[in-house]
This record gives structure tokens, C-alpha cells and sequence, in this order.
């Protein structure tokens, strides 16, 4: 597995980088004055309300509200995870990330395995035009519904009849070793010495991944070559650059056919992806062969704020259903969505699209059942709602679900849904959560205080107004030092403030968007986003003012609190005469 990137690197990439030249290689921008402007990329727009500011280092859409730094915003337009989009970053840059963080693994060079599966895939499609059986796949192809465009699309391909053929031709002349198709399962050794193609005779499907690299391959076997026995599907083994966990089938095909899927299907097979497409539903993908994983779920989310999971009517797809659930009930923050569509017995997508049309079959994925209701439905099995007793389990049941949940507008619905069917109160049920959690956020304390609330929810404090004004400008935090005894002080917030003072001390050139890219695994890159792409309704001219007012009510609210603090201490016990001359300071401070 690889590293975690140290930080100090990311510090370092996005000071040598310009956010202006890695958005312009792909949306090209306009100067206006001293920033830059485009139509936004995120949203459908006439007239250009994108904006990168080069001394933030910034991008920020005043339509859409798309806001973030180099890095952001190679995830959010490529849809990259983080690890990819530094990786990308350091290639612009040409920067070495250190090896033993870099994505591949300490000392593997990966090229050759991405090179190899390209070339097989070249090699499959080539057969499908050329080989002497070539028509036995084509009418395969024909007879379930496919043309050639599509696929030509998803680069489908013939595995042929031989043993070898595709060994044969990639090592011919020395061009691959036969151990590098063995380590990329093209081929496998059963004995030494005895080396077979995976894949014979068989439909070919080239898994890519989000960016167009083919990494593995799935083979359907051509029915009627003789031999029946063999499984259905073939899919390549795990290699270190195919983990079925982690990659979707159609997600690049997906993503260049439309740029901002408003909802993504997630489907079984291969050919029921393709029979999609076929039919001109664009945004279906397939897992390969497992059940959800949470990979999968934020590759999803990353595509798209809308999901539905597309499962068999029998046992088995209800129970692949309940997975996918679990797995995604973490992942479901304020504005995501998870569906739920099962199918008739013995359909699938495949069958179903080409039996009942487009706009059928569109249809049903409106009456696609919410996440709640599933949820909620499901564990209601078997339980009587009439009886106490029965609503007393049920609670019991669907609490630890809830608990699963992001904080948030869903998990509150939820709740009040819950106390709806059980005739609980909702701070019954609110308290009988807290007391289970409680020693669960003790524990999180610790290490990490606690967000401050999303704007709408918080009157603007003075903390809230100073980490605002620091975003907007970080050289202020030069200004003026920050008081070694508010860390005392029970303001929240304040080892927030605490943090980015001495971020900007020691890099007091650092720029918002570098700024707020360390906070990105922590509780608080949300709010801060959030906080960094609000305007601040303040001429800059008056920041330095502005931001040292900020200072001076905070040093009164620490007063204060410390100030509270003693006086409760004196209640108890007598105060030692140091903190008697503290208290009389304070009050000072406090009345000034
Ligand atoms: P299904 O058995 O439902 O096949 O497997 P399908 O997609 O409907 O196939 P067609 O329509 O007969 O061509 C669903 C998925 O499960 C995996 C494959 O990923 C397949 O697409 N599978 C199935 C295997 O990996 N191996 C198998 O032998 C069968
Ligand atoms: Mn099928």
C-alpha cells in the first residue's frame, strides 16, 4: 500500500505550481485585469462567471458556487482521488513524489503492465476484424443487440480459439517477456513451462479505468465452441494495476460520453452496461464481480450526487442490496443519494432495456426505492409496529444504522422517521444515541476538535470573522501574535486559529488555496471551504482593521472564559495568590 504524501511536498508542489496553468490546460482561460475567467466547467453556462484568482491560487464559480485549489480542482474536473491528482500535479512540475509515497508502490515502474493490456486489447480487437472464426463472434455480437459503433466504443474485441495466440503475438521477437503477460494474467502457467492464454475463444471487454488506461480484461465465453463447461465469465486476477475493488467497468466510456452524469446506475455485467449504452442510457457502470465496496462508493460520488444500485428481485441481489447499503450509509453526506431498483425475477438491465425500450426502462429508475425506505422496510421485517415490545427492537435495530450516517440533514430525517413508526419521542431517541456515542467523540477530541458549524447555523463570531479574514488574506496572521494563554481559553474554534497561525508563520508567503489544502482529511476542510468561497463584504483596504478587532474580542471572549473559570475554582477551593493577581488582570482585560 502506498504512504500517505507528506505534507510538506504538497507545500512545495503548489508553491511551484500555478493554478492558472494546470486549469488553462484544460479549460482555457481569459484575462480580465488580474484574474482569469471561463464559462464554468461545472455547470452549463453563457456568459463566464469561473474565475481563478492567481494570488489565491484559487478557483472559485460565482454561479455554481465550484470552489477550490490546484488540487480540488483536478478531483473535481478529472475526477481524480487525491493521490492521483498530487501525482498529476508532480508530473506537471516535474516533480519526483517520494518514491516510497508515490501511488505505485516503492519500486515497481507500472508502465510496462499499462503498456502490455493496451496491447492485448489491440491485439483482441484486431482478431474481431481479422481472424478466420472472426464471424462466429460478430453474429454473437449482432444476436445480442450490439452495432459496431458501440462496440468499437467499449473496445470490444476476440480472444481466439488457440492456446497461445496472444502469447505468440506479444512476445514475438522478443517485444514482451512471457513473464510480463503472466504478471498482467493475459497468460496463466498452470505447470512450468506450460503457458496458456487466459482468455480463448471468448467476447473481450477491456477494463479501463477513469482515465482511459485499459488495466484487465473480462471474456465471455462464445457459445458453442465446445466448450460449455468453462465459466461464463473470465475476468483477469488482481494485479498491481487491476483491483476489482476499486475499479467500475464503463467508468471512463461513462465519462466520455457525458461530463456531469446527473445520476449513475450501477449495474452487474459487462453486457448489461454495454446493452445500455446500446440503447442510449450512457451512465450505467458495473461492478466486477464483488459486492460494493467503499472504494466504489467514493469513485461514485465523485462522478455524480445521485446513485442508484440496480440488483436481481432474488435472494441473492436482495442480500447484494443490503451490502451495497451498508457500504454506502457512511458516505451519505447533505446532498448525496443512494436508490435502490430491483428487477423483475430472471431480468436483468440487459434483457429488460432491450425488451421494453429506453423510456420503460428510464421509468422504472424513478420508482427507484429511496435509501430510507429501504432501509427502513427492511428491518421492519417480521417485526409487529402494533406492539411496544416490536417497536422497542425496531429502534434497536435501525439506531446503529443511523449512527452510520454523516451528521446531517438525512440523518435527522431518519430519525424523526423512526420516531414516527415507533412512537418514540425524538429526543428520546436523540439521547439514547448521544449516550451511546458519547465516548466515541471523547475519544475523537482529543486528537481533533470539533468543526465549527456551517455558516447558516452560526451567528458570525469573532473567531469565525478572523479564520474568514485569514483566508481571504494569510499575511495578516503576521500582524499580530497570538496570545499563548487563549489556548487555555474554552473558545471554539480556537486550536483551529491556533493551527493556521502557525502555518502562515512559517510559510508567510502561503497562498488560501495551499492554505486550506492541509485541512483536507480533517473535520474542518469543509467548513472552510465553505467559509473561504464566502465573500467577505469588506473593502480590502479595512482587513488589517477589521481582523484586528476580530483579535481584540477574542482576547476579551478568552478573558472572559478563563475569568469564569477561576471565580468557579474560588467557589470550591481558595485560589493561590498567583491566580488571585491573574483574576484581577483578567477583569482588567475584561472591562477595557
Ligand atoms: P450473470 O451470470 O448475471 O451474467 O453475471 P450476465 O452479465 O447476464 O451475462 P450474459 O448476459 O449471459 O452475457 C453477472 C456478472 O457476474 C460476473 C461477470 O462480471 C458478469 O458480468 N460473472 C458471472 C463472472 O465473473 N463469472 C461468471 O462465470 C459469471
Ligand atoms: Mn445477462
Amino acid at each position: 500500500m502506498a504512504g500517505r504524501i507528506p505534507r510538506e511536498f504538497i507545500d512545495q508542489l503548489l508553491q511551484r505550481l500555478d493554478i492558472v496553468d494546470v486549469i488553462n490546460g484544460r479549460v482555457p482561460l481569459q484575462r480580465a485585469g488580474s484574474i482569469y475567467k471561463a464559462c464554468c466547467p461545472f455547470h452549463d453556462e453563457k456568459t463566464p462567471s469561473f474565475t481563478v484568482t492567481p494570488s489565491r491560487q484559487t478557483y472559485h464559480c460565482f454561479g455554481c458556487g465550484a470552489h477550490g485549489s490546484a488540487v480540488g480542482f483536478l478531483m473535481d474536473y478529472e475526477r481524480m482521488a487525491f493521490p492521483e491528482a498530487v501525482e498529476e500535479l508532480a508530473r506537471l512540475a516535474g516533480m519526483e513524489i517520494p518514491r516510497e509515497f508515490a501511488a505505485q508502490g516503492p519500486d515497481q515502474d507500472l508502465r510496462p503492465l499499462y503498456d502490455i493490456q493496451q496491447r492485448a486489447k489491440d491485439f483482441y480487437t484486431a482478431q474481431l476484424k481479422q481472424h478466420p472464426q472472426r464471424q462466429r463472434a460478430v453474429e454473437y455480437l449482432q444476436q445480442r443487440g450490439l452495432s459496431g459503433e458501440i462496440a468499437a466504443e467499449f473496445g470490444i474485441g476476440y480472444a481466439p480459439p488457440g492456446w497461445d495466440s496472444l502469447l505468440q503475438a506479444l512476445t514475438a521477437q522478443g517485444r514482451a517477456s512471457p513473464q510480463l503477460l503472466l504478471q498482467a494474467g493475459l497468460i496463466s502457467e498452470p505447470e512450468p513451462g506450460k503457458r496458456y492464454d487466459r482468455l480463448r475463444d471468448r467476447i473481450t471487454f477491456p477494463i479501463r479505468d477513469a482515465r482511459g488506461r485499459v488495466i484487465g480484461f473480462g471474456g465471455r465465453l462464445l457459445p458453442g465452441g465446445g466448450n460449455d463447461n468453462a465459466p461464463k465469465y473470465l475476468n483477469s486476477p488482481e494485479t498491481p494495476i487491476f483491483h476489482k475493488g476499486r475499479h467500475l467497468y464503463g467508468i471512463y466510456e461513462m465519462r466520455q460520453a457525458l461530463r456531469r452524469p446527473t445520476q449513475l446506475l450501477i449495474v452487474e455485467g459487462y453486457m448489461d452496461v454495454v446493452a445500455l449504452a446500446q440503447q442510449g442510457i450512457r451512465y450505467a457502470v458495473a461492478t466486477l464481480g464483488t459486492a460494493t465496496t467503499t472504494e466504489h462508493v467514493e469513485l461514485l460520488f465523485r462522478q455524480t450526487l445521485s446513485l442508484i444500485f440496480c440488483f436481481d428481485g432474488d435472494r441473492a441481489g436482495r442480500e447484494a442490496a443490503w451490502k451495497a447499503l451498508q457500504t454506502s450509509l457512511p458516505q451519505l453526506s447533505d446532498g448525496r443519494e443512494v436508490r435502490f431498483l430491483f428487477l423483475p425475477e430472471g431480468e436483468d438491465p440487459d434483457s429488460l432495456v432491450r425488451k421494453e425500450g429506453r423510456e420503460a426502462f428510464e421509468q422504472r429508475l424513478t420508482q427507484a426505492q429511496s435509501l430510507s425506505d429501504y432501509l427502513l422496510q427492511h428491518l421492519a421485517q417480521g417485526i409487529d409496529l402494533g406492539s411496544t415490545d416490536g417497536q422497542a427492537r425496531y429502534a434497536s435495530l435501525v439506531q446503529p444504522q443511523i449512527e452510520q450516517l454523516p451528521d446531517g440533514f438525512f440523518r435527522q430525517l431518519l430519525r424523526r422517521r423512526m420516531a414516527k413508526l415507533t412512537g418514540a419521542t425524538e429526543a428520546e431517541l436523540h439521547h439514547s444515541l448521544a449516550r451511546r456515542n458519547s465516548t466515541n467523540i471523547g475519544r475523537r477530541n482529543i486528537t481533533r476538535p470539533s468543526p465549527p458549524r456551517p455558516a447558516h447555523h452560526k451567528p458570525n463570531t469573532p473567531l469565525r470573522q478572523a479564520v474568514h479574514l485569514l483566508l481571504q488574506e494569510p499575511g495578516l496572521a503576521l500582524l499580530e501574535e497570538l496570545p499563548q494563554h487563549w489556548s487555555q481559553a474554552d473558545v471554539e474554534g480556537i486550536e483551529l486559529l491556533r493551527q493556521l497561525f502557525a502555518q502562515i508563520r512559517q510559510q508567510p508567503d502561503i497562498r488560501s488555496g495551499q492554505l486550506i489544502e492541509h485541512w483536507r482529511d480533517s473535520n474542518f476542510f469543509q467548513p472552510l471551504q465553505a467559509l473561504s468561497r464566502t465573500p467577505l463584504h469588506l473593502p480590502e483596504s479595512g482587513y488589517a482593521a477589521e481582523f484586528l478587532g476580530c483579535m481584540q474580542r477574542l482576547d476579551k471572549l478568552a478573558a472572559q472564559q478563563e475569568f469564569e473559570a477561576l471565580t468557579r475554582r474560588s467557589s470550591q477551593q481558595p485560589l493561590t495568590s498567583e491566580e488571585m493577581e491573574r483574576l484581577k488582570t483578567l477583569s482588567r482585560r475584561i472591562s477595557r
